[in-house]
C-alpha cells in the first residue's frame, strides 16, 4: 500500500474514532421563534435548491471524504449507491492522489459507474492547476468541482504543503473550467475577509465548512508521533460564525453559499439555511452511519433527515428554501458578543 493510500484509510478510521454525534458548530446559540398557526400543510413544503446552475431536489448532500485506496473505493461505491437511492448529490474526497498516480483513479470513477445520472462533485487541493482540475472533472464526468482550502491541516501534517499562494490559481480555475467551481474549507470556517477575497476573484460558490464537526486539526495531530500541536485543536470559526461572516462580505445574489461542518440534525440544517445557506454538506455523520450501520440504515438516516427538515419548515410556515432563508432567529448573548466584535449586520 502506498503512503498516500494509507493516509486516506487513516483519515477514515480517525474521523470515525473522533466522531461526536453532538454538534459543536454553534447552533445552540441560535433559536427559532415558534409560530403557533403556520397556515401551511406538510405536503406543501418543497425542498428544492441549487448550487450555481445545478438543480438539487434536496438542499443537502454527501460532502467530500474519500477515495485513493482499495478500502475507500468500496466506501465510495457505497456512498454512491446511497446518493443514487436518496437522490442527493455527492462529492468525493480529494482526487489529487489519483492525478499523481492514475492507477488509483478507479476508486473515484466507481462513483460515476454506480450513479450514472447523479450529481457528482470532484475535489482537489488549491495548489493544482487548471489542467489538473479539468482532469479531475473528466475522471468522474463531474457536475462541479470543489477546490479545498485547508492551511491548518497542511501545517499540522508533517508531509503537508508549505506554500499557500492560492488565489491566482483559484481565479484561473473558476474562470476556465467547464463546470461550476466551489471553493470549500475542510472544517476551519471562513472569515468575511476570505469570503470577500474569493468573490473579488470571481468565485461564485463558497462552502464555508466551519469548525464544530470533523476536526482535521485533531486528526492530523493524532497522526504525528508526538501529538505536539494539540494546542491548535480549537482553531477556526464555527459554521455558525462563518455563515455570519458571510453577511459582512459583499455577496451578490448569484453567489451560492454552502454550509458544512458539524451539521448533525435537521434542526442544525434549518438554522444554517436560515443564516443564508443555499445547501448543506454532511460528511462524517454519513460515513459513520455507513460504517457502523450499513447502506440501508444510512439511506433511512437520509430520508429521515428530509422528513425532519420538512417538519421544521412546516412549523415555521416556510413553503420553500427561499422562505426559510428569510427567517430571523434569536441569538444568545455569547453569539451576540461575536456579532458585535466583528461588526456583523445581523
Ligand atoms: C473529509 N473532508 C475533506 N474535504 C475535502 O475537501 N477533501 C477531502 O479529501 C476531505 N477528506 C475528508 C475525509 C474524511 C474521512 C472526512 C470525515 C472529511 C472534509 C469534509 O468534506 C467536511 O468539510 C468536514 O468533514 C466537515 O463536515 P462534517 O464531517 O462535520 O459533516
Amino acid at each position: 500500500v502506498n503512503r498516500q493510500s494509507h493516509r486516506k484509510d487513516e483519515h477514515v478510521s480517525l474521523a470515525i474514532k473522533f466522531y461526536d454525534p453532538q454538534s459543536h458548530a454553534g447552533f445552540d446559540h441560535l433559536r427559532f421563534i415558534h409560530q403557533g398557526i403556520p397556515e401551511i400543510n406538510l405536503n406543501e413544503v418543497n425542498l428544492n435548491s441549487h448550487i450555481d446552475k445545478i438543480k438539487l431536489d434536496f438542499p443537502f448532500y454527501i460532502e467530500a471524504m474519500t477515495g485513493g485506496s482499495e478500502y475507500t473505493k468500496k466506501l465510495n461505491q457505497s456512498l454512491a449507491k446511497i446518493a443514487k437511492e436518496t437522490g442527493i448529490a455527492m462529492a468525493t474526497g480529494s482526487q489529487s492522489v489519483a492525478l499523481k498516480d492514475y492507477s488509483l483513479s478507479d476508486s473515484f470513477s466507481i462513483v460515476r459507474e454506480t450513479n450514472p445520472n447523479g450529481n457528482i462533485f470532484s475535489n482537489i487541493g488549491a495548489s493544482l492547476d487548471v489542467k489538473n482540475a479539468q482532469k479531475a472533472v473528466d475522471m468522474m464526468d463531474s457536475n462541479a468541482l470543489e477546490i479545498h482550502i485547508n492551511t491548518p491541516q497542511e501545517i499540522i501534517m508533517p508531509e503537508g504543503d508549505r506554500e499557500f499562494n492560492w488565489i491566482d490559481n483559484i481565479k484561473e480555475i473558476s474562470q476556465n473550467l467547464n463546470v461550476p467551481v466551489i471553493v470549500k474549507e475542510v472544517g476551519f470556517g471562513m472569515s468575511a475577509e476570505t469570503v470577500q477575497l474569493l468573490i473579488d476573484n470571481g468565485v461564485k460558490n463558497i462552502n464555508i465548512s466551519g469548525k464544530g464537526g470533523t476536526n482535521f486539526s485533531k486528526i492530523e495531530n493524532y497522526r504525528r508521533k508526538e501529538q505536539e500541536l494539540d494546542y491548535l485543536s480549537d482553531w477556526g470559526q464555527t459554521t455558525v460564525e462563518s455563515l455570519l461572516e458571510v453577511k459582512k462580505a459583499k455577496v451578490s445574489n448569484d453567489v451560492t453559499i454552502i454550509a458544512s461542518g458539524g451539521i448533525r440534525t435537521p434542526l442544525d440544517a434549518a438554522k444554517a439555511i436560515a443564516l443564508g445557506a443555499d445547501a448543506i454538506g454532511m460528511a462524517a455523520p454519513i460515513l459513520y452511519s455507513l460504517i457502523k450501520n450499513g447502506e440501508d440504515e444510512t439511506i433511512k438516516f437520509i430520508n429521515d433527515f428530509k422528513d425532519g427538515l420538512i417538519n421544521i419548515m412546516t412549523m415555521l410556515g416556510c413553503n420553500n428554501i427561499d422562505d426559510l432563508k428569510q427567517v430571523k432567529m434569536l441569538v444568545d448573548s455569547q453569539l451576540q458578543n461575536y456579532i458585535n466584535q466583528r461588526n456583523i449586520p445581523y
